[in-house]
């Protein structure tokens, strides 16, 4: 038998982030020779970054109905196969304090470097190794698997997989690498857009909410027809916060916002049956019973809303509670990926199969993580889909 070149592999992985990492120790645990390449000075630097530095590295309540894809189905079978509880074991098993903050999702208590050095500690324990501050110049195929000339030399391997993650924070080391090596292998690549990402608005209304800037108040947050009831954050550059994050996945440019600050209050009812028990109250006054003071301050003012409400006829209190219950905004877009937590679209998922991750026509070139048309909820999905796709393909490279 022709004897390796110790520059062959079984398995190289470029992308040293969540998914990568992930796959990488699934598959050294099997015996496979592995190799994470990453072109950045340090790996899992998004993970870094995640949840304000702490990283909602799961959400127990994750379910395919929290995932955004072309093809919705495509998802189910690797996140049923690598369910939220056991990446939470894995957690504990490693001793990391972590807690539940919104139901289901689950932060580290201390800091996201606790889930860097976890998934570091895995890759060593399983033997994979990693490369870092190394690119990936070009990929051949020929009858010795996959030729993959680096920085650093060339090296060759069984499979390869692709986890080089989207477009968002090119800061942090994103590149398109991923959609054009899918190209290159005759993938089809969906259309990407930033998703998770803020609004920024026109010049008048961003002037006009430039008193709310660093306020929020819980709302609901509706774009067609996807309604998420979280904060909202008046930002100087526009709207933030989890609920525009989360409507920013479903916007199209020309969208409005459908906006109702009152959640679960009946606004009309409530101020008709005021105007008849105390006249002289006022529209602000029944603002900042609900809201925070400086927003019920500022967005009555946008709205002039002066005088007792007993002089407010019922069409004028009809509109108020429109307003308020149906706050329509257009924004005039998004941050895009400079600020964006995730690339929507990417390597279309009909073309890969759901149980190992590999592309039906090369079935040892694997696409995980986020380079997939598979997008999480804001609330740790997103890791979710990292960490299950990641051990779908390890556990057949
Ligand atoms: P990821 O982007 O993690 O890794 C890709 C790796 O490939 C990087 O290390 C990169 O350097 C490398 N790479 C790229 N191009 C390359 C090339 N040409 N050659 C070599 N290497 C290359 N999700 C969640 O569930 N909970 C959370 O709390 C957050 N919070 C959050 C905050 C912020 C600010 C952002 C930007 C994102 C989040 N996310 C999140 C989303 C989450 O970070 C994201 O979904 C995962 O990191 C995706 O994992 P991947 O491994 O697919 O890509």
């Amino acid at each position: 038998m022709k004897a390796r070149s110790s520059n062959h592999y079984d398995v190289i992985i470029i992308g040293a982030g969540a998914a990568g990492l992930m796959c990488a120790a699934t598959a050294g645990y099997r015996g496979r020779r592995v190799l994470v390449l990453d072109h950045a000075n340090k790996p899992g630097k998004k993970i870094l970054m995640s949840g304000g530095g702490r990283c909602n590295f799961t959400n127990l309540n994750s379910t395919p109905a929290n995932f955004l894809s072309d093809n919705p189905h495509f998802c189910i079978s690797a996140l049923r196969r690598y369910t939220p509880q056991a990446f939470l074991e894995l957690v504990e098993r490693h001793g990391i304090e972590h807690e539940e903050k919104a139901a289901g999702q689950l932060f580290c208590k201390d800091s996201a470097k606790d889930i860097v050095n976890m998934l570091l500690t895995e890759c060593e324990w399983a033997g994979a190794g990693i490369r870092m501050k190394t690119s990936v110049n070009n990929i051949t195929q020929g009858s010795e698997g996959y030729q993959v000339n680096t920085s650093s030399g060339t090296l060759t391997c069984e499979s390869l997989v692709v986890a080089c993650g989207g477009l968002s924070i090119p800061t942090m080391g994103a590149t398109g690498f991923g959609y054009d090596l899918a190209r290159q292998f005759g993938l089809r690549v969906l259309p990407t857009r930033a998703g998770l990402v803020p609004f920024t608005l026109h010049p008048e209304l961003k002037q006009q909410l430039a008193p709310l800037s660093g306020v929020s108040c819980p709302v609901d947050a509706a774009c067609n027809n996807q309604h998420f009831r979280d904060p909202m954050l008046v930002t100087h550059r526009g709207l933030s916060g989890p609920s525009m994050l989360q409507v920013s996945s479903f916007w199209q440019p020309g969208d409005s916002l459908i906006i109702n600050l009152l959640p679960g209050r009946n606004i009309r009812e409530e101020l008709a049956s005021l105007r008849k028990q105390k006249p002289q109250s006022t529209v602000a006054q029944y603002l900042a019973w609900h809201l925070p003071k400086r927003f019920a301050q500022a967005f009555n003012e946008l709205y002039g809303w002066r005088g007792p409400l007993q002089s407010y006829k019922n069409s004028d209190i009809e509109q108020i509670a429109d307003t308020l219950g149906q706050w329509t905004v257009k924004p005039a877009g998004t941050e895009g990926y400079r600020t964006a937590e995730v690339t929507l679209g990417g390597v279309d998922t009909r073309q890969l199969s759901s149980k190992t991750m590999a592309t039906l026509e090369h079935p040892s070139l694997y696409f995980i993580g986020e380079v997939v048309d598979v997008t999480g909820h804001l609330g740790g999905h997103n890791f979710q889909w990292a960490w299950a796709s990641g051990v779908a393909a390890g556990q057949h490279v």
